[in-house]
């Protein structure tokens, strides 16, 4: 069997007895969520460290923790904190989370990131829904032996961000009166934020927005056929689009302010998920 399928099933062993229920929705909280925030109702917390294998997160404002809660009334699944790629340079460690709750029974996956605008009509605190991504300039996930138990070994990524989740999203902003966008964003490896010059190229292939996370994500949950929606909070002007450079505390700062925003929207997105 392929040894990145059996790490995943020794890990859900590893958790079987403490899980409350299986999940039905995924989330992976960016900067700023947490599992604190009200209309969150916590069932079990189960710290990576005690998950056989699993990769844990070092990134000051990420908590390193697997979340069971009931939110709108749906079983729900959420990382804490995920593994960035520049941690270590392993793509398996940072997609090991998304497929463990694929493993587990979660068919929708939410993700959330905090990004760099790109493009010039957006502003810090603003949040993205994402149309689809651009994946050029990272390594892909699905490289090596092909997790049959998984998906295909060529999956398509023209629908990666369920065009009905989207309208879905986009019916939840307006009923809960939050502005969003819709744009696309380009995973990048950092650590170091972009020049100037690559958020320029970077905006004249078609991307809105960027961060290090995410679409790596995206690909395994696709693969694995799971239904993806994806929302960037604007963190900050990507380099270049404004005066000041990028830094990891407005990073931080701008996710903690938004984090009540992105919560009502995500309650309701929820609350309308089919079974
Ligand atoms: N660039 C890359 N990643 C990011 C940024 C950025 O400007 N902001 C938040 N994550």
């Amino acid at each position: 069997m392929n040894k990145e399928y059996e790490k995943i099933q020794k890990a859900a062993k590893s958790i079987e007895n403490r899980m409350p229920f299986k999940p039905d929705v995924a989330i992976v909280f960016g900067s700023g969520l947490s599992a604190d925030i009200d209309g969150i109702k916590v069932i079990e917390k189960i710290p990576y460290n005690e998950i056989e294998g699993f990769p844990v997160s070092t990134v000051v404002g990420h908590s390193p923790e697997l979340i069971f809660a009931e939110i709108s009334g749906k079983k729900t699944v959420i990382m804490g904190g995920r593994v960035h790629f520049y941690e270590h340079g392993d793509v398996d460690k940072s997609v090991f989370g998304v497929r463990l709750m694929r493993y587990i029974g979660a068919k929708y996956l939410i993700l959330t990131n905090a990004a760099g605008g790109i493009n010039f009509s957006y502003d810090v605190g603003d949040i993205m829904i994402i149309k689809d991504h651009i994946s050029t300039f990272i390594k892909s996930p699905l490289i090596g032996e092909n997790i049959e138990e998984f998906g295909l070994r060529f999956p398509p990524m023209s629908d990666a961000y369920d065009k009905k989740l989207r309208e879905l999203m986009k019916e939840s902003a307006a009923r809960c009166n939050i502005n969003v966008k819709e744009g696309v964003y380009i995973q990048v490896t950092g650590p170091q934020f972009e020049t100037p010059t690559e958020i320029n190229f970077y905006r004249s292939i078609g991307a809105d927005s960027v961060g290090m996370s995410t679409v790596m994500e995206t690909i395994v949950a696709v693969h694995a056929g799971m239904r993806v929606c994806g929302l960037s909070t604007i963190s900050n002007k990507a380099a270049g689009a404004s005066d000041a450079a990028p830094n990891h505390e407005e990073v931080i700062e701008t996710g903690k302010i938004t984090s009540q925003k992105v919560a009502k929207l995500l309650f309701d997105f929820i609350a309308h998920l089919e079974d």
